[in-house]
């Protein structure tokens, strides 16, 4: 893990909401303070990348191997970086040319070369911490928060793999409970690891943790194609262990045969309250000759069979009120993401 740039307050940290903020004011506060993957590492070269974090859009460069998060606001004439270039020195800006490097600083006025840069020119700039292929950052300078754990990533003998972000028109809580949810594999998923017979969910438990609940669930559904013959064996078991980590970010380790693991990461980074980018890096202990692409290819297949019913689903935030919805026994893993959510502070989810 390598943490980068300790943030340079160039503003004062009162409350500035991005505009056209689509989060309660309260909400928005409470959500600032957790970490969000923006971009893949490797997707950080010579130009400078655009992401939105909620709300508020961001630029993504790299220097001397530095990567910068920032507002996508030149701090001149308020024009977007993004639309700007990168001259191996600094992203320039499009508009009088006014260059940002290292830290985010400003290092050229081209209309002025000699004029010492005041400090009111540099980006205003967010942490940056690299983990599982991924740049994540926090849009509070003060978090005591950390960036959920990976299981598995950082073992020996292991094959690493980061899906291409998924671009999904639902709220992030959404997304995140239908990666929590286990009745839906047998109606949706039959395109590519679940049984249409198979629509039985065997009874399960949450156990809340510090960060917020684990649940372990003995499934009788399969993995992946490749284990067709071993998932009918009549004995056939696997464990899938969730993780669930505020506010939106769950880990599926499903424990294979002899000692085999697969763990998924579902990082939804909440672009607004109504669009969510997906990041998923992979891991697992066996089959390391696997293509990456293939990989990347069935997951996003999986993926795309959520997609109807996130998106379709109503209410599309999250209701934390439990009275507000019906509930069945198979839903305790989405009960319990609700009451984390509430102890957790949250109460605005329900819209309409
Ligand atoms: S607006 Fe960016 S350089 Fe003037
Ligand atoms: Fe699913």
């Amino acid at each position: 893990m390598k943490m980068m740039n300790a943030a340079i307050k160039t503003q004062p940290l009162n409350i500035d909401l991005p505009s056209h903020c689509t989060f309660s004011t309260e909400d928005w506060l409470k959500l600032a303070k957790y970490w969000y993957p923006v971009a893949r590492i490797e997707d950080i070269q010579d130009v400078p990348i655009k992401a939105t974090l909620l709300d508020e859009n961001l630029v993504i460069y790299k220097i001397k191997e530095e990567i910068i998060v920032a507002r996508d606001v030149c701090p001149h004439r308020g024009v977007p970086l993004t639309l700007g270039s990168h001259d191996g020195e600094g992203v320039i800006c499009p508009y009088h040319g006014l260059r940002f490097g290292e830290g985010g600083k400003c290092n050229r006025i081209p209309s002025s070369p000699q004029q010492t840069i005041p400090n009111k020119l540099n980006l205003y700039t967010y942490p940056v911490i690299e983990q599982y292929g991924l740049v994540w950052t926090c849009l509070t300078h003060d978090t005591q928060e950390t960036v959920p754990n990976l299981p598995l990533w950082h073992e020996e003998n292991v094959q690493q793999v980061i899906c291409t972000p998924v671009d999904i028109e639902a709220f992030a809580g959404r997304q995140v409970e239908g990666f929590l949810d286990v009745a839906h594999f047998a109606w949706v998923h039959t395109g590519t690891f679940a049984d249409p017979e198979n629509q039985f969910v065997p009874d399960y438990s949450t156990q809340e943790t510090a960060q917020g609940f684990n649940a372990d669930y003995w499934s009788t559904v399969g993995d992946y194609p490749a284990s067709d013959t071993f998932k009918k064996a009549d004995d056939f078991k696997i464990l899938r262990h969730f993780e669930f980590h505020l506010p939106f970010t769950a880990t599926l380790t499903i424990h294979l045969r002899q000692g085999a693991k697969q763990v998924i990461m579902n990082a939804a980074s909440p672009v607004s309250a109504r669009k969510t980018r997906l990041f998923a890096p992979i891991v697992k202990n066996y089959d390391l000759d696997d293509k990456v692409q293939d990989v990347i290819d069935y997951n996003l297949k999986i993926f795309e069979e959520d997609r109807l019913m996130v998106e379709t689903q109503k209410p599309e935030r999250l209701p934390l009120d439990l009275k507000l919805e019906a509930h069945i026994p198979a839903d305790r893993s989405s009960i319990m993401l609700r009451r984390c959510l509430k102890k957790a502070g949250f109460d605005q989810f329900f819209l309409i």
